[in-house]
């Protein structure tokens, strides 16, 4: 019994890897990666979190819980002004960032990703990077 459920869970895992995340010359869109460049620089060094946790997270089907890695992508946020005056992601703001040409894809990916739990800013970015990655694992990316 155990065996045979420790295979089935296994095959579950299996299939459900995520697919293949799109990463070419038009995506992510050089601009977008170009623009948050520098301040991911800056907020590696405010968070120490490891250059490794953030491409894991984009890349690969990782959700690590690594605090550095939370307050990361709250500060993207902030350093980026998508956040309102209460320190909370500003869907609106953030859509500005988005090319023109990506935003349905910006949309469909969060257009479930409206109501964040977590107990402060850093939990409620990861919260928002969680379910994007979970909504559209091919165009979610982390710079
Ligand atoms: C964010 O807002 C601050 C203060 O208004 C401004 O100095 C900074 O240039 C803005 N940064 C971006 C990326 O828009």
């Amino acid at each position: 019994m155990v065996p045979l459920l420790l295979v089935c869970l296994f095959g579950l895992g299996w299939t459900a890897q995520l697919p293949t995340p799109r990463r070419d010359a038009e995506y992510p869109p050089p601009k977008t990666l170009a623009f948050l460049r520098p301040f991911g620089v800056l907020c590696v060094k405010e968070t120490g979190v490891s250059p490794s946790a953030i491409k894991r997270f984009s890349d690969e089907d990782a959700f690590e819980d690594d605090r550095g890695l939370k307050c990361y992508m709250d500060c993207m946020f902030r350093l980026t002004n998508v956040t309102d005056d209460r320190g909370e992601l500003h869907m609106g703001k953030l859509l500005d960032h988005v090319p023109h040409e990506f935003e349905d894809i910006a949309l469909r990916m969060g257009v479930r990703c409206t109501r964040p739990k977590g107990k402060d800013v850093c939990e409620r970015a990861f919260w928002f990077h969680r379910c994007w990655k979970q909504s559209d694992p091919v165009h979610y990316y982390l710079v």
